[in-house]
């Protein structure tokens, strides 16, 4: 039942609270990412603790159903962020259900060098091992040939993300993943609302995931998600989301099944509960419900969230092609239409100055940037001298990613004057040299 005072009061709320500043060029800060959003997240989100339920409820349907629609996947399962996304992802297909095409300890997986750790971590994590290959330059992604090369007899998977929102090379790639039978994971969080030849991303590999943080294209504080086409893969993901257990009904329901108490597993007594017998070792990565409340609100909202960071991104490219004689920008992979996560610019070799330079530039001029995530993974601490790991071919590029590329924001709440402000700025730092 609606309660109008209560929605007259959040509005009021949110209008005293969250009323945008002017924007001033230099002292106004121009982030790389951010939240937006208005007096209905702060209204879902307290209808969310008002209704007394909290755990996944009636907000949680609501979304998986919507989000289904719009990726165009037929199972969504919420988790509490892109990590557990992708480690629920990953442990999901060592289930024993899948056979001799179970993941098991020592199988390989392709994956890239320079990316988000938590993408590359559950192959660790499940006692497999990563086989890291060099991202391209211009798209950022693992490019089929390098996929190729990296090929053995012990390969099993591959997973890996549409870096920066652009999709990768799928037509390529599913034709791999056919002839060889290896499982693909798409790591789709920095993609929500990216398409390839018409399709939304998250509906190529056999498990796909997004995450739900403030950077990505919508947001729950934190919060993600895995979404399957095949309902085998769905349970398995269910099973390793909800402690490991084998009923896989959905939070607060029970007999899903219609078998609950006739079920003889393993040497359990005939018919224990099904609630309680564990057919995998799980996780608890699920979510509160005020959480996909407030995700609920946003979900609504991404048509305009995706129209905006592509709108953003072009005009960037538009104003700064006059420099590609010095830096490089991002192209979209053949076929694809990227919901852009950020404007990633590479320093050539030929310039005059330095990345360090530019970027100091920028972020003296409030302009924030950031690093292409971790850069070579293999440089960092966690990675560097472990034996668990392969390395096909040099990482030539992801040395140049990680030395001379970052990202500026293209976000729905950077604003037309704000990408005014950025193309003036970077015609400043130009004139220097
Ligand atoms: C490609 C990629 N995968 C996974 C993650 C992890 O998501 P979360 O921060 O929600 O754990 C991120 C985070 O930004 C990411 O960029």
């Amino acid at each position: 039942m609606r309660d109008v005072s209560l929605e007259t009061f959040i509005k009021k709320y949110y209008r005293s609270h969250f009323r945008l500043k002017k924007f001033e060029p230099g002292v106004t800060p121009v982030p790389v990412s951010g939240k937006v959003f208005d007096d209905r997240e702060l209204l879902f989100g307290t209808q969310a603790v008002l209704d007394g339920w909290w755990t996944e409820g009636e907000f949680a349907e609501k979304f998986e159903k919507d989000f289904s629609m719009v990726v165009g996947a037929r199972y969504v399962s919420l988790v509490n962020s892109g990590s557990s996304a992708n480690l629920i992802a990953f442990s999901a297909l060592t289930s024993t259900v899948f056979g001799e095409r179970a993941l098991k300890p020592g199988d390989e997986v392709i994956t890239v060098a320079t990316g988000f750790p938590t993408t590359v971590n559950p192959i660790i994590q499940n006692r497999c091992i990563p086989v890291f290959i060099d991202n391209d330059i211009a798209t950022k992604n693992a490019t089929i040939d390098g996929i190729k090369k990296a090929l053995s007899k012990k390969t099993k998977a591959i997973m890996l993300a549409h870096t920066l929102g652009n999709p990768l090379p799928l037509d390529e790639i599913l034709a791999l993943v056919k002839e060889k039978r290896l499982w693909f994971i798409e790591d789709c969080c920095d993609a929500l609302g990216s398409t390839y030849k018409g399709k939304h991303v998250g509906t190529f590999g056999d498990i796909a995931t997004f995450s739900f943080y403030p950077a990505h294209q919508i947001t729950m504080g934190e919060g993600g998600a895995v979404v399957a086409q095949k309902p085998l893969l769905h349970k398995a993901i269910r099973q390793f989301r909800d402690w490991g257990r084998d009923c896989w009904c959905d939070t607060g329901k029970d007999d899903t099944c219609h078998r609950r108490f006739k079920w003889q597993l393993g040497d359990l007594p005939m018919g224990y509960d099904h609630k309680y017998i564990y057919s995998q070792i799980g996780y608890n990565v699920k979510l509160t419900d005020m959480q996909v409340a407030i995700g609920l609100a946003q979900l609504g909202k991404l048509p305009g969230f995706i129209k905006k960071r592509k709108s953003n991104f072009g005009k960037l490219y538009t104003g700064l092609l006059k420099y590609s004689r010095f830096l490089t920008f991002s192209t979209a992979e053949n076929g694809s239409d990227p919901c852009w996560f950020g404007f990633a610019i590479v320093v050539n070799k030929n310039a005059p100055f330095f990345k360090l330079d530019l970027v100091q530039y920028l972020e003296s001029k409030k302009i924030g940037t950031r690093s292409l995530f971790a850069g070579n993974l293999l440089k960092h601490p966690a990675y560097k001298g472990r034996t668990d790991i392969r390395l096909s071919g040099a990482l030539t590029n992801s040395d140049v990613l990680m030395e001379n590329g970052f990202w500026i924001g293209v976000y729905p709440g950077i604003s037309e004057e704000m990408i005014r402000y950025i193309l003036r700025t970077f015609d400043m730092f130009m004139k220097q040299w």
